[in-house]
């Protein structure tokens, strides 16, 4: 007998926690992958209220509230020009979640997951979980994943492709084109598109178009949340949307792993979905200008940045022994390999900091790439 499950033993925590922990505790940090603003102010006060008044003492419907399901919904026609019956959702522990029972409901033990590299850690690791192989793909010049790539990697085992746009950790964004390719790919391979859109509202150039909008098929599950956009990480709140007898096998999951997501997170996100847009606004202006600030900064050391359209991450392209040369700068940042085989050579650089700091990290980043070229 064995101590410990297979699965849990081919997975390991991620490559990002060991960089922060070797860090000094004055470094500036710009490995983080949450935005540093407060949570909208309207947000947390509904959470307030819902506990005082005892609103959120009791567990909710598995699927979450149907008012924050109705929020979720309407979210949906307003900014994705796709339509969601308020049934066809579950809100989840975040993202996180959402990603795990999609993939727990989808993947047999053997079957494959077709994922972007360098791509968000956890794809791979709940592949792992769900017993499914990963087939990692690498990305197009510009970071955005090739529709052909994916369509290349499917076979007879495949179960499941992920997208992810705006990226974690590219901040590409993929064009309307592509996510109609994707769709198409879902309809003609019968596999299921994951489409992980938790950056969606976080976009400068373009904009987002959801795979959801174009298949002609039910073989789109999206996953979004309320981490990113209103800054509300830390009250873990995301959501899986997908038709009927989709949503019915991933509630079963959710069930057993979660009966419900957080009441009072789901008191707070419905407002923050269903209150003033501003908030999302001013945060993706602000991460614009700081894009640009460390676009130039880069440029300037000669650092060949594909241009990131959204989220908050850079990817540069980087000289051997960079990552570690700007950690002994005292500036955080993480080694591309971190997300997979295809990111080596380059190193993720959040900015989800101010443009103060940013500047600072930017001398910091120039002295280290001096030192190594
Ligand atoms: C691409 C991507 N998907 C999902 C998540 C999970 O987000 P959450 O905090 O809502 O679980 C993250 C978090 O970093 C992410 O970068």
């Amino acid at each position: 007998m064995t101590e410990f499950s297979g699965r849990v033993e081919e997975i390991s925590i991620s490559g990002i926690r060991e960089v922060f922990e070797a860090a000094g505790a004055d470094a500036i940090n710009l490995g983080l992958g949450q935005p540093d603003f407060p949570t909208p102010e309207h947000a947390k006060r509904a959470a307030i209220d819902a506990i005082e008044s005892g609103a959120s003492d009791a567990y909710t419907s598995n699927k979450g509230t149907l008012a924050l399901r109705e929020a979720i919904s309407a979210k949906h026609d307003r900014d994705n020009g796709f339509s969601v019956d308020p049934e066809h959702l579950i809100a989840t522990a975040g993202g996180s979640e959402a990603l795990h029972v999609a993939l727990e409901a989808h993947v047999d033990p053997g079957q494959e997951v077709v994922y972007p590299d360098p791509g968000f850690v956890s794809y791979e690791a709940l592949t792992l979980l769900a017993g499914g192989t990963p087939r990692p793909v690498g990305l197009r010049d510009d970071l955005t994943m090739d529709p052909a790539a994916v369509e290349a990697a499917i076979t007879d085992d495949t179960a499941v492709f992920v997208v992810n746009s705006p990226s974690n950790p590219t901040g590409a964004v993929q064009s309307e084109a592509d996510m109609r390719e994707f769709a198409r790919i879902a309809d003609d391979h019968d596999v299921l598109c994951l489409t992980d859109e938790v950056y969606e509202r976080l976009v400068f150039d373009g904009e987002h178009h959801s795979p959801m909008r174009y298949a002609e098929t039910d073989n789109v599950v999206v996953v979004n949340a309320c981490s990113k956009t209103y800054s509300m990480t830390g009250w873990r709140l995301g959501w899986v949307a997908a038709s009927e007898r989709r949503v019915e096998r991933m509630l079963r999951v959710h069930q057993y792993v979660q009966a419900c997501a957080s009441a009072p997170a789901q008191f707070a996100a419905e407002a923050a979905l269903s209150g003033p847009q501003d908030v999302v606004e001013e945060m993706r202006s602000a991460f614009e200008e700081r894009r640009d600030v460390l676009l130039d900064g880069l440029d300037d050391m000669g650092l060949d940045t594909p241009t990131p359209q959204g989220a908050f991450y850079a990817m540069p392209r980087v000289p051997e022994g960079w990552t570690q040369a700007v950690i002994d700068e005292g500036v955080v940042v993480v080694p591309g390999e971190a997300f997979g085989e295809h990111g080596a050579g380059y190193a993720r650089i959040s900015y989800a900091a101010g443009v103060e700091t940013l500047k600072e990290a930017i001398e910091g980043m120039r002295r280290a790439t001096d030192a190594v070229r």
